[in-house]
């Protein structure tokens, strides 16, 4: 097939671009490098492989410009976006307009087209945040979240939901994609420092920070700290590919599916798994809590695992020894 993957230069994007590839698919990315490197494609080539690559913001696809970027195109895999929850409570208006307003634009630009089939990248920041319960989130939990970024995925959701007529489409919520693939080639290539603990791991790790701050130890945890469903982003990565085959095969009527490995970690046995897959310790500090931090945040995956005849196969270990390979190697 050729599949579009907007923001397929990303962390996330370019190893989804890879399972594809390595799947025969052909692949064209559309990227604004607004939160990647160009040199990502660089990466990409010594993999092998050899997508096509469109430098253009999702919003502007509907000018006649870019008319035939969608000749012959089977579907696309919708990834462009900002991630960051704390941004996204700063800048509301950044994350409706990027997240939201650009999807929209992207599925004018396929109507126009007559390109009927699209996954797109959700999170589970879309849940409301699980009070006391520790029980693995299911999709059809209450959606009431705690951030623009959760909110802006969820209206994407409903938009897919309701464009059903017309438009085939599957949302997948990722819980939490840490590592990279085994080459160590594909990195997370953002752009400042980074939000998210894994990455700050990394840079402890090859110290550009010289402590990692815990944010909170009094959560109603095991040890204190939060726990969270962080899964192999190369797991992630072959979860599109049975997504797409699945919504090509089959269509859609069940909107959204969870990612997870439905276990959970706190953010001091994450630290303690680093040490384990590397050898290397990660000083830490405990800081106060981070406004709008659940405690818990666990997937119950199993619609996925039943639907897609896909389950996670890489554990935290491994993904603790990819994601360090990858930051040796990229560590400019
Ligand atoms: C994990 C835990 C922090 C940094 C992510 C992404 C978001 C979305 C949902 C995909 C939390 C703690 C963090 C640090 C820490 N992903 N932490 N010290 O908050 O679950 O959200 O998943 O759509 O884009 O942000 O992930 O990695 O930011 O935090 O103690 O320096 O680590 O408090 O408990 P989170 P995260």
């Amino acid at each position: 097939m050729k599949v579009i993957v907007t923001g397929g230069l990303g962390y996330i994007g370019s190893h989804v671009t890879l399972a594809l590839m390595q799947e025969g698919h052909d692949v064209v990315i559309v990227d604004n490098l607004s939160n990647s490197k160009v040199t990502a494609i660089n990466d990409l080539h010594s993999l092998g492989i050899q997508p096509m690559l469109k430098v253009v913001d999702v919003g502007n696809l509907c000018s006649p410009y870019w008319g035939n970027l969608f000749d012959g195109v089977d579907a696309v895999i919708h990834m462009a976006g900002r991630k960051a929850v704390g941004e996204s409570v700063t800048d509301p208006l950044l994350y409706y307009q990027q997240n939201v307003a650009n999807s929209v634009e992207l599925l004018l630009a396929m109507q126009e087209a007559g390109v009927k089939n699209i996954v797109f990248s959700s999170s589970a920041a879309v849940y409301a945040a699980p009070a006391v319960c520790h029980l693995p989130l299911i999709e059809n939990t209450l959606k009431r979240s705690s951030s623009p970024y959760g909110t802006t995925k969820s209206m994407v959701e409903h938009i897919l939901e309701d464009c059903k007529g017309f438009i085939n489409s599957l949302s997948l919520r990722y819980f939490n994609p840490i590592g990279a693939h085994e080459s160590g080639a594909l990195a997370e290539s953002g752009d400042g420092p980074p939000n998210n603990l894994f990455p700050r791991i990394l840079d402890v790790a090859r110290g550009k920070q010289e402590k990692l701050s815990v944010f909170g130890k009094d959560y109603m945890t095991n040890d204190g700290t939060c726990v969270r469903d962080y899964i192999h982003v190369m797991d992630i990565a072959e979860a599109h590919v049975a997504a797409l085959e699945f919504l090509m095969e089959r269509g859609t009527t069940c909107p959204a599916m969870n990612l997870g490995t439905s276990k959970g970690t706190s953010v001091l046995e994450l630290i303690q798994d680093f040490y384990t897959a590397t050898g290397i310790e990660i000083p830490y500090e405990f800081a106060p809590p981070r406004q709008g931090d659940p405690a818990y945040l666990v997937a119950d995956s199993s619609f996925a695992k039943s639907q897609l005849d896909w389950s996670p196969c890489r554990t935290i270990i491994d993904a603790c020894r990819d994601g360090w390979r990858s930051a040796q190697r990229n560590s400019a």
